[in-house]
This record gives structure tokens, sequence and C-alpha cells, in this order.
């Protein structure tokens, strides 16, 4: 388990807390393999029968770390696809438990996008969403293309996709990937109390239900595989490495 990642049962829910806000939680490798863990070994915990993923207060997550992606596209090899953030996906495409998700802030790339493998989603009246993929020379991930265009229509899905329009908290709730804004601060005691409120209801009651509604695991990790192999190409174009460098030389200037 990495220091970034705190993970707590909390009796029957299983929290996990992202916690590096001197980077604003940009998930490292070592936070997607702690996250993987902490969801697969879950599954077949009777015990546990619900997750929170949450950034804290302020802010949720400025997505995956830009210096690994660096890191990635000027390597010689292990592209995107075989990576830990793959892994972390498919953990959540074939994730049985309900998760509850708490955005207090900004919510950018995976930070959105994995939002939508969640159950129930509270946003603080600060939250903002964004997938500026396309800015950064790359392609939608984690089942995006999928699931995005599905919950908010197609139009909405292009504007925040495809051009990168910031989505603020309302607005995702009137979307409908957000179930209820609340005030900045309170986004993790919400959760706990919506938490709560699945863990009372019977629970093989519950996975039965959830399976239903949800898109199949295997169509999602179809198409976790077909964005995988496309942003893996893309990670190594001139514009993806330009768009990484710039940046990192935003901050000097
Ligand atoms: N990866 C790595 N480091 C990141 C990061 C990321 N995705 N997002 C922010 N950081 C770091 C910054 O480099 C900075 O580090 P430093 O203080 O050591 O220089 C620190 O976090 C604070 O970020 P800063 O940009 O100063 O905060 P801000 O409030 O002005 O802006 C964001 C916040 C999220 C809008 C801005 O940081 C940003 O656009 N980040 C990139 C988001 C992104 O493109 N993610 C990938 C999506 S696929």
């Amino acid at each position: 388990m990495t220091g970034h990642l705190i993970v707590n049962d909390e009796d029957a829910t299983r929290v996990l807390t992202l916690r590096r806000p001197e980077k604003k939680n940009a998930i490292t490798h070592g936070m997607y393999r702690a996250m993987s863990e902490a969801i697969d070994t879950a599954q077949n915990n009777p015990e546990i029968r619900c997750l929170i993923i949450t950034g804290g207060s302020g802010v949720f997550t400025a997505g995956n770390d830009l210096e690994d992606f660096v890191a990635t596209a000027t390597a010689e090899a292990g592209p995107f696809g075989a990576s830990d953030a793959i892994r972390f996906l498919y953990s959540l495409a074939q994730n049985t438990k309900p998760i509850v998700a708490a955005v207090d802030g900004i919510a950018v790339g995976i930070g959105t996008t994995l939002l939508f493998h969640c159950d129930y989603v509270l946003a603080s009246t600060t939250a903002t969403f964004s997938t500026p993929f396309i800015h950064l020379g790359l392609v939608p991930e984690g089942g995006s293309s999928l699931l995005m265009p599905r919950t908010m229509g197609y139009h909405r899905a292009f504007a925040t996709l495809v051009m990168g329009r910031v989505v603020t908290a309302e607005e995702a709730r009137e979307a409908g990937f957000v179930n209820v804004v609340v005030a900045p601060g309170h986004t993790e005691a919400e959760a706990r109390k919506v938490a709560r409120e699945i863990c009372a209801l019977p629970a093989e009651a519950v996975a039965i239900s959830r399976k239903l509604l949800r898109t199949p695991p295997e169509d999602l990790t179809r198409r976790i595989d077909q964005e995988g192999h496309l942003f893996g190409e893309r990670m190594k174009s001139k514009e993806a490495i330009s768009a990484f460098k710039a940046f990192f030389k935003r901050k000097k200037a």
C-alpha cells in the first residue's frame, strides 16, 4: 500500500482516501495498484458491503500523474495497455459491490471517468469535472467512450470528452452522473450516510439488482482494452509529448 492511498474498513464500508494533496491527488502507478488491491480484496469479503472513494476536502484528483505519463511516453516499451491504470480500470469494471464517490473539488481525467463505474456520486458545490484527453493529444479511457454517452447523451458527452468542456457540479447532476450536490467539506460525511443506507439493504438482492442495472463487465473490459490500445499509441505521439512538456514548463514560466 502506498502512503498516498489510505484504506480503512469502517464497519461494512471500505473507505479509499486519495491523499497526495501537494500534487492535487494526481494518481501514480503505486496509487493505482493500491486502489486495485483495495477493490479486488473486497470482492470475496462478505464483511464489506460497500466502498467509498474520496479525495478528502478541497480536491478529488487531478487525474493521472503527468510525470508518470512522460516517463511512459518516452520509455522504449511498456505502453499504457499493460499498466497499473488498466488493472485498476479492470478492478472497477469487474467490481460487484456498490461504490459511493465523494467529490469535493476538481475531478480531472480518470477522476471523472472513474465516477461512471460508481453507483452513487456526491459532489460539493465547488466540484468540477473535466476530461482534457484531446487537449493532451490523447483519447478517452476507462470505458468512458461507452459509459458517458449512455449516461449523459451523445452531445453532452462530445462536449465533455472531446471538446474538454468543464462541467460544474450542478451540470453534472443535471447530466445524471452526480446524485446530489452538498456544501464544500460535507461530501465525506454525506457519503458515509449513503453507505450506511446501502449496507442496511439485503446484500444479495443489492448485488443481483446492481448486476441487472449495470453495463456487463465483459462489454466494459472490451472497450477499456480498445481505448487502452489507442491511448498507448497516442501517449507516444508528438501531440501528447509536447502537451505533457508544456504542462511542466508552464510551472517554470
Ligand atoms: N500530474 C502530476 N502533477 C500534477 C498534476 C498531475 N496530473 N496535477 C497537478 N500536479 C502538480 C503540479 O505540478 C503542482 O506541483 P508543484 O507544486 O510541485 O509544481 C501541484 O500539483 C499543484 O498544481 P497546480 O497546477 O499548481 O494547481 P492549480 O490549482 O493551479 O491547478 C489543476 C490544478 C488540476 C487545474 C492543474 O494542476 C492541472 O491542470 N493539472 C493537470 C491535470 C491533467 O491534465 N491531468 C491528466 C488528465 S488525463
